[in-house]
């Protein structure tokens, strides 16, 4: 037998029993004639103890032990003389009577603790034995348990989960998609799935009603904190069903999740942002709601005074920093290298300070009386003792710089504390957006994505207008679902495509079984897909999703620990009829 109790177990009751434990050797430490040796495992860690009076025999084999040794102990349960109240088992010991090694181990490229002195690459190398750290296995119990909440959920809901193919034809998500060669159809390729978008509209047609796949999906794009080129998603599919029907189901599912997995309850409705109010207050479509600093335009009143930065611009506009009229000269001068970097892109910062004493003191003092910066500073609910920060330029850089600005304060200020939870729903998403170096439009969500039956009319006339019956649900400013009611009318799809420049040909040659389907009677239909990993993030509280991912890959799409991609040798090119061109 290997063990009776796992490293994480015992407690001072179990004082005086006779044990056997099985793990890794987290640390050796000598004291004196002793030796102590933390014992770790899936469920935690235990203290060994090797005392003076041990037998030369085991002596001598603990001479043997080091650092990841796997090893198996019998020994006796007692209590501490000096215990440790961080550890769950540190009130006792055990005192071994015998230990036998079941696998030596290499030194370790860095020390497996919960702090640990490996930087990034050499643990994605190692990712196996960066696995064994209390932080990166409490991730993936945590993703562990979501999983299992969320299929619980779904199942008491009627949704069935069905499996959809990987080896699949090019779906309309808008990144890139990866290529597999067929060696049995040579010169063709599948594509794999970017989400299992048309099939989960085809389980509609079929009939299935309520759909659900914890799902991998593929996208080549480039990657940041919150993307992996295969990333997972809660992928949902309802028939018979309006916006609200699918937005009041899975926030359901979301207040579901919020109480079992972080104890936190919401009574109320999730609030819901139009997306061109979230764009004019918050400059993003995924707000961080944790925190107030909404934009305040003041482009009306703060044009005509004689300062040219302003009077030629097509947007003025800011937000209030709250008891900061304090602000230094440096910490100004930062804030204002900060919006100039060019991932923020603004020109410069103006700041009006509204003194304690009701004085103003500004950047643009040689412009603007204090009777004008007051106006600025009423319009923007402003009181003594808080901070203006004002940008200008184009409507939509600067909406965009201002959210990376408000952002930065939010972090400054401590108003984004990872344990506070602002989740909502963004709705009434424009139907297309326009591509200027394509010239054309492009679906906002996809293609499938349906217009508020108001606006079918607009198809002819003005289709930037059109409005999309598509909603994001975002929490703490980040996206974690996105979903939509479809078209399920063959007519209604076509003029879709016709407004994305998709000829009928074309769209028969890339979509034409889902075309043919919706002439056997589709169901009215609508969906959503979470992103897996993301919700997890947010969850846990890191704003890397690699960090739930068993085995990640890193920013250039590498997985460094496999060495993947990697080159395929002759063989299996010729096998695919395959030639390979290098750049
Ligand atoms: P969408 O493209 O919005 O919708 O994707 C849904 C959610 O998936 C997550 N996500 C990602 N997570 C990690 N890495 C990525 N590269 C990545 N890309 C997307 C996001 C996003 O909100 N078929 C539609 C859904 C539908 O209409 O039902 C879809 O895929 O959290």
């Amino acid at each position: 037998m290997y063990r009776t109790h796992t490293c994480g177990e015992l407690r001072i009751n179990d004082v005086d029993k006779e044990v056997t434990l099985s793990g890794w050797i987290q640390a050796v430490r000598k004291l004196g004639g002793m030796t102590f040796i933390t014992l770790r495992d899936r469920y935690g860690l235990t203290q060994l103890v090797f005392d003076e009076n041990a037998s030369a025999e085991l002596k001598n084999k603990l001479e043997e032990l080091g650092r990841e040794y796997v090893i198996k102990v019998n020994g006796k349960v007692i209590e501490r003389s000096s215990k440790n109240p961080k550890m769950p088992t540190g009130e006792i010991e055990i005192v071994v009577s015998d230990v036998e090694i079941l696998n030596k181990s290499d030194i370790p490229p860095f020390t497996i603790e919960n702090e640990t002195d490996g930087g990034d690459e050499l643990r994605m190398k190692y990712r196996y034995l960066d696995l064994r750290r209390n932080p990166v296995r409490e991730n993936l119990e945590l993703r562990h348990r979501m999983g299992q909440e969320i299929r619980k959920f779904l199942d008491d809901e009627k949704f069935m989960e069905i499996e959809t193919p990987y080896l699949i034809k090019s779906t309309p998500e808008g990144a890139r998609d990866f290529i597999v060669p067929s060696r049995m159809n040579q010169g063709e390729f599948y594509a794999l799935p970017q989400s299992p978008q048309t099939f989960k509209q085809l389980l509609m047609v079929s009939g299935f009603d309520r759909y659900f796949q914890i799902v991998k999906c593929f996208r080549d794009e480039d990657l940041r904190a919150d993307r992996q080129p295969e990333f997972t998603q809660i992928d949902c599919e309802m028939s018979f069903v309006d916006q609200e029907d699918v937005i009041n189901t899975f926030e359901k599912l979301a207040k579901y999740l919020f109480y079992e997995i972080k104890g936190v309850s919401f009574n109320d409705d999730f609030p819901r942002i139009s997306y061109d109010d979230a764009m004019k207050y918050y400059g993003s479509d995924k707000p961080d709601l944790r925190f107030g600093m909404k934009f305040t335009e003041i482009t009306d009143i703060a044009q005509g005074k004689g300062f040219k930065v302003f009077d030629s611009v097509e947007y003025i506009g800011g937000i209030v920093a709250e008891n900061c009229a304090d602000y230094s000269r440096k910490q100004l001068d930062q804030l204002t290298a900060f919006v100039q970097k060019p991932q923020v892109g603004a020109k410069g910062l103006v700041y009006v300070k509204y003194n304690a004493d009701g004085t103003f003191k500004s950047s643009v003092d040689k412009f603007f009386t204090p009777e004008d910066l007051k106006t600025w500073a009423d319009s923007m609910n402003a009181k003594e003792g808080d901070l203006l920060l004002i940008l200008a330029g184009k409507r939509e850089d600067t909406l965009n710089a201002l959210n990376e600005l408000r952002l930065e304060m939010g972090n400054t200020l401590g108003l984004r504390d990872k344990d506070s939870f602002a989740p909502c729903w963004v709705v009434d998403f424009p139907l297309l957006e326009w591509d200027e170096e394509e010239q054309r439009y492009f679906a906002k969500h996809h293609p499938f994505t349906s217009p508020k039956t108001e606006d079918i009319e607009l198809f002819e006339t003005d289709p930037g207008k059109m409005r999309a019956n598509a909603y994001d649900f975002v929490i703490n400013g980040v996206e974690i679902g996105g979903g939509s009611i479809r078209i399920f009318n063959a007519d209604l799809q076509q003029k879709m495509f016709r407004a994305l420049g998709i000829s009928e040909e074309e769209a028969n040659e890339k979509f034409g079984f889902l075309l043919s389907a919706f002439k056997y009677g589709a169901p009215p239909h609508g969906g959503i897909a979470f992103g897996f990993d993301r919700w997890c993030s947010v969850f846990g509280g890191s704003s890397s999703i690699r960090d739930y991912i068993a085995f990640p890959k890193n920013n250039a799409g590498r997985d460094v620990m496999i060495d993947s991609p990697s080159e395929i040798d002759e063989k299996q090119l010729n096998e695919l009829s395959l030639k390979v061109i290098k750049k």
